[in-house]
């Protein structure tokens, strides 16, 4: 964060170094329901950044020591691929995946409602196939929707997006450069229908003006991205029961094939 190099990462026009605007996100695309033996999953797609979510649960929690009778316990795994980032990630759990695997946990576990399933465990894997800067909202984004997936009753999906500064101007959704030698990086994760902050870091320096420009930039962006979450939620639902429908009227023709002959 504001290391010295001759970057510019803002021309006289505002325009960002991939040519967005000041409050553009990069373009997200969300799959739902994409791997056969997880309970729930997603697919998403975020500028560069390529994750995979999985969720599975709830289950039995094991050892039975950490079954907690009041609640399901949220366990949330964050785990960068080795070929994701551009210097090799050494494979295994470091400080940072620790830590964004702890507030990913804290935030997921509390929109689901843990207390209708005592003494379980709800696993959720996310996968940070290719990373570019944001991996940690993309990754929570695409787990809210893999739990959805999966049918766990939840009060509201998680949305996450960031914004920082960079070049002295409060900006939306951060790419690699702009984390990189931008001048404030903060990225936050809501629940759309209350507004309610689930996820808040920051990392450089911002004004109480730039903060309150950056969060509200954030949650109108964090709004649209709810929508495409929402989208493909839909279209995996529309999928099975068209999928279903079309079962149905297979079976009728055979019915009444049989019935002529
Ligand atoms: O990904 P996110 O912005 O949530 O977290 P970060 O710690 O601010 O990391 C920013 C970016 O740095 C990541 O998205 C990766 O592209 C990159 N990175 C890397 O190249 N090697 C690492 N070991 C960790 C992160």
């Amino acid at each position: 964060m504001g290391e010295n190099i001759d970057l510019k990462l803002m021309d006289e026009e505002g325009r960002r170094i991939d040519g967005r605007k000041f409050d553009e996100l990069r373009p997200i695309k969300i799959e739902a329901n994409v791997l056969k033996r997880a309970d729930g999953s997603a697919y998403l797609e975020w500028g560069g950044n390529k994750i995979l979510a999985a969720v599975y649960g709830p289950r039995e929690a094991h050892p039975r020591h950490l079954q907690d009778p009041t609640k399901a316990r949220v366990q949330c795994r964050y785990n960068m691929a080795a070929f994701s980032v551009m210097d090799r990630k050494r494979p295994g759990p470091d400080r940072r995946s620790v830590e964004i695997s702890k507030i990913l946990s804290e935030a997921l576990e509390y929109v689901i409602f843990t207390e209708q399933f005592p003494r379980t465990t709800i696993d959720i894997f996310i996968e940070i196939l290719q990373a570019e800067a944001g991996t940690r909202c993309s990754g929570l984004t695409a787990a809210s929707v893999a739990l959805a997936d999966a049918g766990i009753p939840m009060r509201d999906l998680i949305v996450s997006c960031a914004f920082g500064k960079i070049a002295g101007k409060v900006v939306l959704d951060l790419r690699k450069e702009e984390d990189n030698f931008g001048e404030a990086d903060v990225p936050l994760a809501i629940v759309p229908r209350t507004e309610e902050i689930v996820l808040l870091q920051m990392d450089g320096h911002l004004t109480t003006n730039e903060f309150q420009e950056g969060l509200s930039m954030a949650m109108k962006a964090c709004k649209n991205i709810y929508g495409l979450q929402r989208e493909a939620l839909r279209k995996r639902y529309s999928t099975v029961i068209d999928k279903n429908e079309e079962k149905e009227k297979k079976e009728e023709k055979k019915e009444k094939e049989e019935v002529v002959q």
